[in-house]
């Protein structure tokens, strides 16, 4: 079915990963993602809705029809057309247009039928019967698709709100034994009752392809994903979409929450300033709402923290989690404790907050590392409590459908905040710190932002073979606010191997930055 479109067509979309911008909260809900299609993602789309329509429309069942003739000297007769079957509707030209504040607009031109069918005819004693061809010419069919929201379930919806079809010609061929030549001579209303039975029926297939198809299909977008044991995402609409000249615009939620315990977060999202950017066919604006409300959720799940202990140190490595190895560093630690093993609890001691910076997204999380020692008993003994600072940026990036990222964290910052073996300067821990933090905690953070975050794409539809690239957008925005944005776009250059929902996307994540207010 969508053999032809594998070859020649370039099929991609972008993804623009957005930072909120604004900071003032209007009193409408905005959205922790809006999902765009543009004009070029809606000709992709085209082409696979049309080839599944075209199937639908090749499945129409015509009625038989009879009709009788009486011609002067010849009499009275009847004949009958039956058996009628489509072997072929062409659909050479269909667009899918924006239609604003409405939805879409489905135009199709020049399409054409050609449909083969059984006659006989009957004239006193006389019977005959045949073939014939009939060919419908110059169809148009312009429908009109509304889009909306199930305010309940947050799901899109989408019927079909009107539908017209017309058609330039009919053309009719009898083939067949001795009354042939007496059926074409009826041709001109024998053409018309079927051209008639034709139009009624091509848009009662648009609207129940709609509704069997196309409806089924949007009820694939996924409107709550689960993550893990602790939290899923709210990916509902939160209004009908929004339909302009370039693109439509869907405002979803895009909200981390908890499983089980869900409750609003208590930091509302800001408006989400979106570029009116439309060359690409597919756009996701992601605010920083939405990775903040990923941060709530697991702090609040307490899952937020990484036991270090000291065989997840390289063997090669002189830094050591034992009380002989700090006790070079803080001589209590080896003179209260001797020859034990350590372990030290990093955890997070507020929700993580995202802010964008002109070179990306970074994180400033307050983290807490507890150090203990592990008595012969197992019992931990508790030496200090460290507060940790640090810069952590962030690269987010996609694979397989799912948002990914990656940390880096900067130098770390420390202060004694609690000592169990008395007063000692947190210098001569700040070496340790900066080799256990990044080299051995962070690569098992790391290896579970990569598994990622499922995005809200319909079932089948699949980000294939991307390449990132980066470029800067310069924007100046309100009084005093300077916003500069990042962007990393993906390019995909692949062919897609699956059927009519498979979508083959560049994407083009973009990380907006705020400056200083
Ligand atoms: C919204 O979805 C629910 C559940 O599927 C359904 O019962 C309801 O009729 C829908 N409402 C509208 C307006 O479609
Ligand atoms: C473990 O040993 C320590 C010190 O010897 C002692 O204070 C503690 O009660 C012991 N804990 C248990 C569970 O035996
Ligand atoms: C994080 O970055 C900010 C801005 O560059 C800087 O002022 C702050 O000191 C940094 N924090 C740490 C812990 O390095």
């Amino acid at each position: 079915m969508a053999r032809g479109l594998d070859n020649n067509m370039q099929r991609w979309a972008s993804l623009m990963v957005l930072a909120a911008l604004g900071t003032a909260v209007t009193a409408t809900t905005n959205p922790g993602i809006v999902a765009r299609i543009t004009q070029k993602g809606l000709d992709y789309a085209c082409q696979q809705g049309v080839a599944v329509l075209k199937k639908e429309l090749e499945k129409i069942k015509i009625p038989d029809f009879s009709g009788s003739f009486k011609i002067k000297v010849i009499g009275k007769g009847q004949y009958n057309f039956y058996s009628m079957f489509i072997h072929e509707f062409q659909l050479p030209s269909s667009q899918i247009k924006l239609l604003p504040n409405v939805g879409l607009n489905l135009i199709i031109e020049n399409a054409n039928i050609k449909i083969s069918g059984k006659w006989k005819a009957k004239k006193n004693f006389i019977k005959a019967s045949g073939n014939f061809d009939l060919s419908l010419e110059g169809i148009s069919i312009l429908s009109a698709l509304k889009l909306g929201c199930n305010s309940t379930t947050g799901h899109s919806t989408i019927f079909c709100a009107s539908c017209s079809s017309h058609m330039d010609s009919a053309h009719i061929h009898i083939s067949g034994s001795s009354l042939g030549w007496l059926i074409q001579l009826f041709h001109k209303k024998i053409e018309s009752s079927l051209q008639n039975a034709m139009s009624s029926k091509i848009c009662e297939v648009m609207r129940s392809s709609v509704i069997s198809k196309l409806q089924p299909f949007f009820q694939t977008l996924p409107v709550t994903a689960r993550i893990d044991n602790v939290a899923g995402i709210d990916y509902s609409l939160l209004a009908p979409p929004t339909v302009t000249a370039d693109s439509l615009d869907g405002q979803l939620k895009g909200e981390f929450f908890r499983l089980g315990h869900r409750s609003p977060p208590p930091f509302a999202p800001p408006a989400l300033a979106f570029p009116a950017d439309h060359d690409r066919m597919v756009y996701l604006g992601i605010s920083n709402y939405f990775f903040n409300t990923a941060g709530l959720v697991y702090q609040q799940a307490g899952v937020l923290h990484l036991t270090l202990k000291d065989d997840m140190i390289p063997k090669e490595s002189k830094i050591r989690l034992t009380t002989e190895f700090f006790g070079t560093l803080i001589p209590q630690v080896a003179k209260e404790f001797p020859n034990m093993k350590m372990q030290l609890l990093i955890s997070v001691s507020s929700p993580p907050y995202l802010t964008v910076h002109p070179t990306g997204l970074d994180l400033s999380p307050a983290l807490e590392a507890q150090a203990f020692a592990i008595l012969p008993n197992s019992t931990l003994a508790s030496l200090f409590l460290l507060g940790v600072s640090t810069n952590i940026s962030v690269k987010v990036d996609i694979k397989s459908g799912r948002l990914i990222g990656e940390l880096k964290m900067d130098k770390l910052l420390l202060q004694l905040k609690h000592s169990d073996i008395g007063p000692f300067s947190v210098e001569s821990l700040q070496n340790v710190m900066n080799f256990l933090l990044p080299t051995v905690a962070l690569p098992k953070i790391n290896a579970r932002l990569q598994q990622g975050f499922p995005l809200p794409l319909p079932t089948h539809v699949q980000l294939l073979n991307l390449l990132l690239q980066s470029h800067q957008v310069v924007a100046v925005k309100k009084q005093r606010n300077t916003e500069t944005q990042k962007s990393h776009r993906l390019l995909s250059e692949g062919q897609s191997q699956r059927q009519m929902s498979t979508l083959n996307h560049q994407l083009h994540p973009s990380d907006t930055v705020r400056g200083e207010t």
